[in-house]
């Protein structure tokens, strides 16, 4: 049997009724949603349990980066929320990536545990002001082993860089990956896209969408066109 595929959506709303419109439009048999720093900051814990009570799984994107305990004790409170996904930079090091585990796993269901690598929004200049001189391919490479030997199920990335990825991990090694554009759409700030099936066949385990659905004419048909697309045999 093959894999069934749902879409991420990514919510990168300003406030509670924008998001609540769209969320009113999809369909939790095709997608999860991913809630960030900006939507979870104006609407905190109650919004993620109205997407729970409407049966969404949620990816709680926060991206933690701290000292070990301080992320320990937010990974923990993100967990009790019940989220399923839940994440934090690999840049964070070893101690902070266990301790994060560590967090998560004291939750009746642990999240899944993924870790950024290089954000996309950095180049090789901005790598090297803050100190790091290698490609940033290798930082990608050394920072998502660094992830997978620490127990942690995953990483963020690029769908571009799966080529190079993907068979160098434990085939169980998640890969989350933005900066999707179907054919007509138009790529925002994103620069190097990948449509939703050459992801999927790229060997992309969740696709996180934003504005190609939340901005779309008709969310609910646009959701589900990809859904169909992705899973289509
Ligand atoms: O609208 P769009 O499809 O570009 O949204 C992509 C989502 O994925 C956004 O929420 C963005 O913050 C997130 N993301 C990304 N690149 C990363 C990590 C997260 O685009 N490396």
């Amino acid at each position: 049997m093959t894999a069934t595929y749902k879409v991420t959506v990514a919510l990168d709303f300003a406030n509670l009724a924008d998001a609540k419109t769209l969320v009113s439009q999809l369909n939790p048999e095709y997608c999860n949603l991913k809630v960030g720093k900006e939507l979870f900051t104006t609407t905190g814990p109650a919004f993620i349990e109205y997407l729970h009570n409407k049966n969404f799984k949620v990816f709680l994107d926060l991206k933690f980066h701290d000292i070990p305990t301080t992320v320990k004790k937010a990974c923990e409170a993100a967990s009790q929320l019940g989220v399923w996904m839940l994440n934090v930079h690999a840049s964070g090091g070893s101690h902070m990536l266990e301790a994060a585990l560590e967090g998560t796993s004291r939750a009746k269901q642990p999240p899944l545990l993924i870790a950024v690598t290089v954000l996309t929004s950095m180049d090789q200049k901005t790598l090297e002001e803050v100190g790091v001189s290698r490609k940033i391919e290798d930082q990608v490479l050394r920072l998502a082993k660094l992830t997978e030997q620490s127990g942690l199920q995953g990483i963020v990335c690029s769908a571009k860089d799966l080529d190079f990825l993907k068979n160098q991990f434990n085939p169980s090694f998640l890969f989350v990956t933005p900066g999707i554009r179907t054919a007509g759409d138009v790529a925002n700030d994103q620069v190097r896209t990948m449509t939703p099936l050459e992801a999927i066949k790229a060997g992309s385990n969740h696709l996180v969408i934003g504005r190609p659905i939340t901005q779309s004419k008709d969310p609910s048909k646009t959701l589900e066109k990809i859904y169909l697309e992705i899973n289509q045999d």
